[in-house]
């Protein structure tokens, strides 16, 4: 799969197939997030890759609109450098992306978690300050039962303009 491919065939994975994941996969997706473009090329995440199911299930019960992360072979939360106010929710939004975009290629989906109890999920990954819970990744496999759903997406004439606001032609078309 190409990345063009693997960015518009890419859907939200919410329900997943027992299998485990491999931890090759793992990495590569890790791997992929590192690649995030950052400002000033800082690179303020960290990742914690959790595979133990009981603190998965107990993480999945602390995302209030991720409960899905419950029952997921493996889990990446991302951590944030919260001393790095200026850029840091938008690098590591973009190194989600690429670990979303990776994952897909592999034939592996995630879901971002949007709310969740960053403070105790921290406390369970010990993690110190000033490193806070950016968000909480599910991966695995996507459930055959329940395969990820396609969503409407607005059409491109209506968010694209040419050399101005409005103008909906392309100059040479
Ligand atoms: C910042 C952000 C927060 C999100 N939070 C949640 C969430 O809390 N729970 C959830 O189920 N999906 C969440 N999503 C997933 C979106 O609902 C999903 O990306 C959107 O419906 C489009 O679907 P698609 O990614 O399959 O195209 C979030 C996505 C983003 C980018």
């Amino acid at each position: 799969m190409d990345a063009i491919e693997a960015i518009t065939t890419r859907r939200v994975v919410r329900a997943f197939a027992p299998d485990p994941v491999e931890s090759d996969k793992l990495r590569q997706i890790i791997n992929a997030g590192r690649h995030a473009m950052s400002a000033r090329n800082l690179q303020p995440w960290r990742f914690v890759v959790v595979y133990d199911h009981d603190r998965i299930r107990e993480i999945g019960t602390l995302c209030s609109t991720g409960k899905f992360v419950t029952d997921a072979p493996s889990v990446v939360v991302v951590l944030k450098d919260s001393s790095n106010t200026r850029w840091g929710d938008i690098d590591c939004a973009q190194a989600v992306q690429n670990m979303a975009t990776a994952a897909w290629s592999l034939g592996l989906g995630t879901c971002w978690v949007g709310n969740f109890d960053g403070p105790s999920i921290a406390r369970i990954l010990e993690v110190p300050a000033p490193w806070v819970i950016f968000t909480i990744l599910a991966f695995g496999y996507p459930s055959p039962a329940n395969p990820p759903q396609t969503r409407p997406l607005k059409p491109l004439r209506e968010i694209v303009y040419y050399e101005r606001w409005g103008q909906q032609q392309p100059p040479h078309s």
